[in-house]
This record gives structure tokens, sequence and C-alpha cells, in this order.
């Protein structure tokens, strides 16, 4: 009896810990779980204050407390949160983004404790420099990718925006996107390409090893295409498409563009120049041909005329 007493009392501040954090994120939901629609803050963000309390308990970071990522709220309506403080990355990485958060930074930067790995790849990627380095806010961070904070679900599942059967889509947010192509220069139609090359055809009617967008360009570390750590740079290409292609040369890896032509993409560029070269000749050849032909016409005319006249 003793005994028993004795391990309900070693349990008891677990049990406390775990009921405390629990009730904290059911007064969250109590209010976020109810309120539908979207609110403008006082800062003017226009939000969407529903949480779904269930879709939230079934995602990976279900059994997490709000304040896991919230740790720093808006006093109004909320009460000063009581967390266990900010670790010194969340806040260091939370000044670097602000203008990339729609409210809270702070959460926006708290991936970083527990996925730093991913953060590091993330920081050093062309999406990562854009928001960091070169302070826009076009590139894209953690969730532009795995959607909503909220309900992230593993990359093997159906609702997963990263799982094979809704990456393309998601890369395709911005890539699709004219204005941002535009800005950026990286060629409007990605995605067009994509799905009307062979692999886009294969993907499209579910061919299981179809590649995606990750599978030639990587995820957290995606880079520009030039830059030496690309997978698709010229010198890696073999072993990127070897992946699948067992073998494949320098050769067979020129096979595949989907850019925009440009200089920098040798053999199309010169072979759509080629092209308007040899159109451009042919209908020199031809207008030549017309021109002289009415030449000789008009002087075959006049001569004959002026020997009219001479009889
Ligand atoms: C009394 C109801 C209520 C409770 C309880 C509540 N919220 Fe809110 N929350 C709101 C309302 C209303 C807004 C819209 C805020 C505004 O108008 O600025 C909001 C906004 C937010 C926002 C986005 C804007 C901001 O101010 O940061 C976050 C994040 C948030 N709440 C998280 C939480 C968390 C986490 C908890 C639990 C610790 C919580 N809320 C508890 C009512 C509530
Ligand atoms: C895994 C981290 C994480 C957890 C756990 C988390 N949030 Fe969030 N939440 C975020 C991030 C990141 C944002 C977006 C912040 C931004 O862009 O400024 C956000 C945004 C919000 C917003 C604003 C919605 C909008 O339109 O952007 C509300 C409201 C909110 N959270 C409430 C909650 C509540 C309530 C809980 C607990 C049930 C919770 N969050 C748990 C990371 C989290
Ligand atoms: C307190 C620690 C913690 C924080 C903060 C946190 N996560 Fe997680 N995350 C986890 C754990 C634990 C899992 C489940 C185990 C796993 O699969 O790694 C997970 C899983 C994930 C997965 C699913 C991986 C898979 O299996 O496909 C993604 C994606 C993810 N987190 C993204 C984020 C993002 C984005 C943020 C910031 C908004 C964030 N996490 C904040 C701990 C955390
Ligand atoms: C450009 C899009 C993109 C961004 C940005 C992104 N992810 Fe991912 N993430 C992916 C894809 C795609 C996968 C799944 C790859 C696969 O199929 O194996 C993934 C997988 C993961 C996983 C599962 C483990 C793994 O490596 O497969 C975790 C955890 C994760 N991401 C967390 C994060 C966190 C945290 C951030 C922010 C630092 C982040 N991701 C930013 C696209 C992205
Ligand atoms: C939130 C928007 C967004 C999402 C989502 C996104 N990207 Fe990007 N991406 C950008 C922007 C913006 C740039 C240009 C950044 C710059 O140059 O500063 C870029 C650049 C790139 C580049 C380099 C282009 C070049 O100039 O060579 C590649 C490759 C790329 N993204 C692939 C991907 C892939 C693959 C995914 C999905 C896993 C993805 N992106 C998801 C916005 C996005
Ligand atoms: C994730 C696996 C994967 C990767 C990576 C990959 N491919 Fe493919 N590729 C395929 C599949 C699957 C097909 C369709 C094959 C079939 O139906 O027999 C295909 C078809 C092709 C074809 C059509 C002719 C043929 O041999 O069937 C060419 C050309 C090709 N790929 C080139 C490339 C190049 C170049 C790269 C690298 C930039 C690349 N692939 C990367 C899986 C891949
Ligand atoms: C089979 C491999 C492969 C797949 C699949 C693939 N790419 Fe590419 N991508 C490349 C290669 C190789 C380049 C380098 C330029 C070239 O030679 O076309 C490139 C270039 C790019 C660029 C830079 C283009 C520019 O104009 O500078 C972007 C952005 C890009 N890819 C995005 C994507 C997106 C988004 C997807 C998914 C819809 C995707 N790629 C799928 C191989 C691939």
């Amino acid at each position: 009896m003793r005994r028993l007493f004795l391990i309900v009392l070693l349990w008891l501040p677990l049990l406390c810990f775990t009921c405390s954090a629990s009730a904290e994120t059911f007064t969250c939901l109590a209010c976020h779980s109810a309120m539908k629609g979207k609110i403008r803050t006082e800062a003017g963000a226009l939000i969407n204050v529903n949480v779904d309390g269930e879709q939230y308990a079934a995602s990976v970071h279900g059994g997490f407390d709000c304040l896991t990522c919230h740790k720093q709220l808006s006093t109004n309506p909320h009460e000063p949160a009581k967390t266990a403080g900010i670790p010194k990355n969340v806040a260091s990485l939370a000044g670097k983004i602000p203008h990339k958060a729609k409210v809270d930074p702070i959460a926006l930067a708290a991936c970083v404790e527990c996925h730093d790995a991913a953060y590091d790849a993330l920081q050093q990627s062309v999406h990562g420099k854009n928001v960091i380095d070169k302070k826009q806010s076009d590139g894209a961070l953690c969730i532009d990718c795995h959607g909503s904070p909220h309900y992230i679900t593993p990359k093997n599942t159906a609702a997963s925006m990263v799982g094979k059967k809704n990456i393309v889509k998601t890369c395709g947010e911005c890539h699709e996107n004219e204005e941002l192509a535009k800005k950026y220069n990286f060629g409007t139609h990605i995605l067009e390409r994509y799905r009307e090359s062979f692999h886009g055809k294969k993907y499209i009617i579910g061919h299981p090893n179809a590649p995606t967008c990750v599978n030639c360009h990587g995820y957290h570390d995606v880079r520009k295409w030039d830059d030496p750590k690309s997978p698709v740079a010229w010198d890696n290409r073999t072993e990127t498409c070897g992946k699948c292609h067992k073998g494949a040369t320098k050769k067979f890896v020129t096979a595949i563009t989907h850019k925009h032509i440009g200089k920098d993409a040798p053999i199309p560029y010169w072979f759509e120049k080629g092209l308007i070269v040899l159109l451009l000749s042919v209908f020199a050849f031809i207008t030549g041909h017309v021109i002289l032909e009415a030449i000789s016409e008009i002087r075959d005319r006049i001569f004959r005329k002026k020997e009219g006249h001479h009889e």
C-alpha cells in the first residue's frame, strides 16, 4: 500500500505537467476552435483565427502545447504567455525574418528549435537566402512548402503538401507565378514544360518512379542550377539523372531542359538561333529570286521597247 502511494506520488508532478500543458492548449482552443473566419489584427494583418482542434491533434505536432511555438503572444486579447523563455537560436532567427511573418515571427522561427538540420540547409538555399540575405518575402520558408503549421502530416501521407502527390503543385504555387518569374528571371513556363515532358506525363498517370521537382533539385537546399552545389549543375547532372538512368552520360543529360531559352542553355539556344538563320536565308533566297526575276522582266521589256523604237 505504501509502495503504491509512493509510486503515485512520484508520478504526480509528471501527470500535472502533462495536464497543465493540455489545459493550456484547451484554453486556447476554447476560443480558437469556436471562432470562425478572418479577423484583422490591430497591427493590420488579416488572420484566420480558426484552429481545428481535431485536425491539430492528429498532426505531427498535435502532442505539443500551442505555446511550444507561440512563445510570445500579443497581449490583446491574450494574457502574457507563461513560456519557458525564448531559446537563443529562435530569437536570433526571428530577428532575421520579421518581414516574412504575418503575425508571429517567434512562432515562424520556432521550427529551428527542433529541426535545426532542415533550417541549416534552408539557410544555404536560394529560398532561405532570398528571405534572410536579400530581405525579400518571396522565397519559401518552412510553412510555404509544408502548409499550415497546425496541420502538418508525415510526408508519406496523402494530405502532406510535400508528398509525391502534391509536391509539384506546392512548388508550382510560386513557380507558376508570372510576376515572381519575371522578378527573379527563372522563366515562366517551368511547370508547363515539366508537364509536357516525358517525366511529367509519367507523373500525371501515376508512374511510381517518375521524378518530381525534388528528385532533381533537392528540397531544403534548393540552389540555382548553375551553383556548383546544385544537383542539376552540369558537373552533377550525370549523377542526379544516373540515380534512375543507369550509366547516364554527359550527352544523355543534355536531353532535359525546361528553363527559358537563353545563352546559358547552349544547345537549345543555338538550335533555335540556327532555325531562325535557316528560315531567314530561305526567305532571303526566295525574295531575292523574285526581285531579280522582276528586274530582268522590266529590263527585258524596256530593252524590247527600245529595240521597237529603233525599228
Ligand atoms: C478569449 C479568447 C481567446 C483565447 C483564450 C485565446 N485567443 Fe488567441 N486570439 C483571439 C482573438 C480574438 C484573436 C484576434 C486577435 C486580434 O484581433 O488582434 C486572437 C489571435 C491569436 C493569434 C494571432 C495574432 C496574434 O495576436 O498573435 C495567435 C497566434 C493566437 N491568438 C494564439 C493563441 C494561443 C496560443 C492561445 C492560448 C495560449 C490563445 N490564442 C488564446 C482570442 C483568443
Ligand atoms: C509547430 C509550431 C506551432 C504550433 C504548435 C502552433 N502554432 Fe499557431 N502558428 C504557427 C506559425 C508558424 C504561425 C504563422 C505565424 C506568422 O506567419 O506570423 C501560426 C499562426 C497562428 C495563428 C494565426 C493564423 C494565421 O492566419 O496566420 C493562430 C490563430 C494560431 N497560430 C493559433 C494557434 C493555436 C491556438 C495553437 C494550439 C492549438 C497553435 N497555434 C499551435 C506555429 C504553431
Ligand atoms: C518542440 C519541437 C518541435 C517544433 C518546435 C517543431 N517541430 Fe516539427 N516535428 C517535431 C517532432 C517530434 C516531429 C515528429 C517526429 C518526426 O517525424 O521528426 C515533427 C515532425 C515534423 C514534420 C513531419 C516530418 C515527416 O515525417 O514528414 C514536419 C514537416 C515538421 N515537423 C515541420 C515543422 C515546422 C514547419 C515547424 C515550425 C512551424 C516545426 N516542425 C516545429 C518537433 C517539433
Ligand atoms: C522548398 C520547399 C520546402 C521548404 C522551404 C521546407 N521543406 Fe521540409 N520538406 C520538403 C519536402 C519536399 C520534403 C519531403 C522530401 C521527400 O520526399 O523525402 C520535406 C521533408 C521535411 C521533413 C521530413 C524529414 C526529411 O528530411 O525528409 C522535415 C522534418 C521537414 N521537411 C521540416 C522542414 C522545416 C523545419 C523547414 C523550415 C526550416 C522546411 N522543412 C522547409 C520541402 C520543403
Ligand atoms: C513561396 C514561394 C516558393 C516556393 C513554394 C518554391 N519556390 Fe523556388 N524560388 C522562389 C523564389 C522567389 C526564387 C528566386 C529567389 C532568388 O533568386 O532570390 C526561387 C528559386 C528557385 C530555384 C532557382 C532558380 C534559378 O534561378 O536557377 C529553383 C531551382 C527552385 N526555386 C526550385 C523550387 C522547388 C523544387 C520548389 C518546391 C520543392 C520550390 N522552388 C518552391 C519561390 C518559391
Ligand atoms: C526519379 C527517377 C528519375 C530521375 C532522377 C530522372 N529520370 Fe528520366 N525518366 C524516369 C522515368 C520513370 C522515365 C520514363 C521511362 C519509361 O517509361 O521507360 C524517364 C524517361 C526519360 C527519358 C525518355 C527516354 C527514356 O530513356 O526513356 C529521358 C531522355 C530522360 N528520362 C532523361 C532524364 C535526364 C536528363 C535526367 C536528369 C536531369 C533524368 N531523366 C532524371 C525517371 C527519372
Ligand atoms: C528531370 C529533372 C528535373 C525535374 C523533374 C525538374 N527540374 Fe527544374 N531543372 C532541371 C535542370 C537540369 C535545370 C537546369 C536548366 C536546364 O538545363 O534546363 C532546371 C532548372 C530549373 C529552374 C531554373 C530555370 C531558369 O530559367 O533559370 C527552376 C526554377 C526549376 N528548374 C524548377 C523546377 C520545378 C518547380 C520543378 C517541378 C515542377 C522542376 N524544376 C522539375 C531539372 C529538373
